[in-house]
């Protein structure tokens, strides 16, 4: 993910285990977005024709009603309840314990306690844990900077898709961590960069605000080529990869407000999301 300039820039800290860093990180989050406007939980409750679905994902999933549905890295569940809504049999899986449940109560003040479940466990653990496959595996915005291995994480979404199924992923565009919150160069950053990065930053996504004890956070830079490469080894077949000028939240300075919880740069000069499609031959990576 991208942040504002405050951000400290640090190199990784010996002592520290990247994915708990993170892990208190989200746990810290799930408890914050809840009570945040850009989450809107009371609004997405009391109406149940609201979704929080982005055009690439309905656009290149289109209409998943009577199919099954993973969620991988579903945080607080809302995209996971809006399939629900849509009328799909949902799984949601993360690894925050807080999210998790958080998630549950969203589900259950909604009234969609028999349309989905949610299960905390790690990405990777969760074929074992679900120990079945799904129609459609889906994961969105803000989830492969948090995995230092995208071979890995293909090969999980591989094995929980059905043969024939399709795995969908839409995430922030890599070339949106070489820039500044001015849209300048940054000197300490490369497309390329093979280790993960360690920063500090006050505030969250959805809240700038808000006060967070767990500042720290690790994350891994894939380029789109590493990507789509993961995907081909893990046996998925890749029919679409798509990308956007418009982002889901405010990722620089300058960007202009066009539609809740949608920003674009003006002229649309880079792209900011990337969506990709792929169907699974049914032989998963080893
Ligand atoms: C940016 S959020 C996804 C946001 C989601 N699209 C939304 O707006 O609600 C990333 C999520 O990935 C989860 N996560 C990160 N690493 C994970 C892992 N190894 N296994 C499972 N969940 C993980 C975090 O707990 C967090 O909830």
């Amino acid at each position: 993910m991208t942040d504002s300039d405050d951000r400290d820039r640090d190199d990784p800290d010996p002592d520290e285990d990247p994915i708990e860093t993170n892990r208190a990180k989200w746990e810290e989050y799930a408890e914050i977005h809840p009570e945040t406007e850009y989450y809107d939980v009371p609004g997405f409750v009391a109406d149940d024709s609201r979704s929080t679905l982005q055009p690439p994902e309905r656009e290149l999933l289109g209409d998943l009603s009577g199919r099954s549905l993973v969620h991988l890295q579903c945080h607080i569940g809302l995209d996971t309840l809006s399939w629900a809504r849509a009328g799909a049999s949902v799984v949601g899986v993360d690894f925050a314990t807080t999210a998790i449940e958080t998630a549950r109560e969203i589900r259950d003040e909604a009234g969609l306690t028999d349309d989905a479940e949610f299960v905390r466990c790690d990405v990777f653990d969760a074929p074992e844990t679900l120990d079945r496959e799904f129609d459609v595996v889906f994961a969105s915005y803000g989830v492969l900077c948090w995995i230092p291995d995208v071979d890995r994480w293909a090969e999980a979404a591989a094995s929980l898709c059905r043969p024939g199924g399709t795995v969908f992923l839409a995430d922030f565009h890599p070339i949106l961590d070489v820039f500044e919150w001015d849209l300048t160069l940054r000197d300490d950053r490369s497309y390329f960069r093979e280790e993960s990065i360690r920063y500090e930053e006050e505030g969250t996504y959805a809240d700038w605000d808000a006060s967070v004890e767990n500042a720290a956070a690790y994350e891994w830079q894939h380029g789109l080529g590493e990507i789509v490469t993961a995907f081909a080894r893990a046996g998925l077949r890749v029919d679409t990869l798509r990308e956007y000028p418009i982002a889901n939240f405010r990722a620089f300075d300058s960007m202009i407000e066009c539609g809740k919880n949608r920003y674009r740069i003006d002229g649309d000069p880079l792209p900011l999301v990337y969506a990709l499609a792929a169907t699974a031959d049914g032989v998963h990576a080893p």
